[in-house]
């Protein structure tokens, strides 16, 4: 068997794994979590951003998030360079939420401390249908920017 052989074999049994998963639909949210970092704060507030997936068939909510960082960790979205806190974002079914920057994000207040690059901030996020989900953010440099590289 041929390398490439290999890897149509491993693919195709991904794949039928993932069937294997969406076919038990028992409309619940299915929620993951990538790309998650928190740039190097540079006064006592922070900003966190990550990607909620939902390969689900049920739409979910994002309604609060918690962390040791601060007591005063809320969700903001920007409109016309304005920052303004919401109640929850919309995690659609088979879609995804995006927090950016610039756009929606974690807004972390009168952080305890000040963490540095190369550490971790862990969040739990909480959902109006699914199980909360605990994420470590990768503290990044103040300048990061994934979606500009
Ligand atoms: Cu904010």
């Amino acid at each position: 068997m041929n390398r490439r052989t290999t890897l149509a074999a491993v693919l195709a049994l991904t794949t039928g794994l993932t069937l294997a998963g969406c076919s038990t639909d028992s409309g619940e949210p299915e929620l993951k979590v990538i790309g998650a970092f928190m740039p190097q704060p540079v006064s006592d507030m922070a900003a966190g951003f990550l990607v909620v997936q939902n390969s689900g068939s049920t739409a979910d909510r994002l309604t609060s998030v918690t962390s040791p960082l601060s007591d005063d960790v809320t969700i903001h979205e920007t409109k016309n360079q304005q920052m303004r806190e919401v109640e929850s974002f919309e995690v659609p079914a088979g879609g995804e939420l995006d927090l950016e920057r610039g756009g929606n994000h974690i807004m972390f207040m009168k952080l305890k401390q000040m963490p540095k690059q190369g550490e971790k901030v862990s969040v739990e996020l909480r959902f109006e249908k699914a199980d909360p989900i605990t994420v470590d953010l990768p503290v990044k440099e103040t300048t990061h920017n994934p979606k500009k590289q």
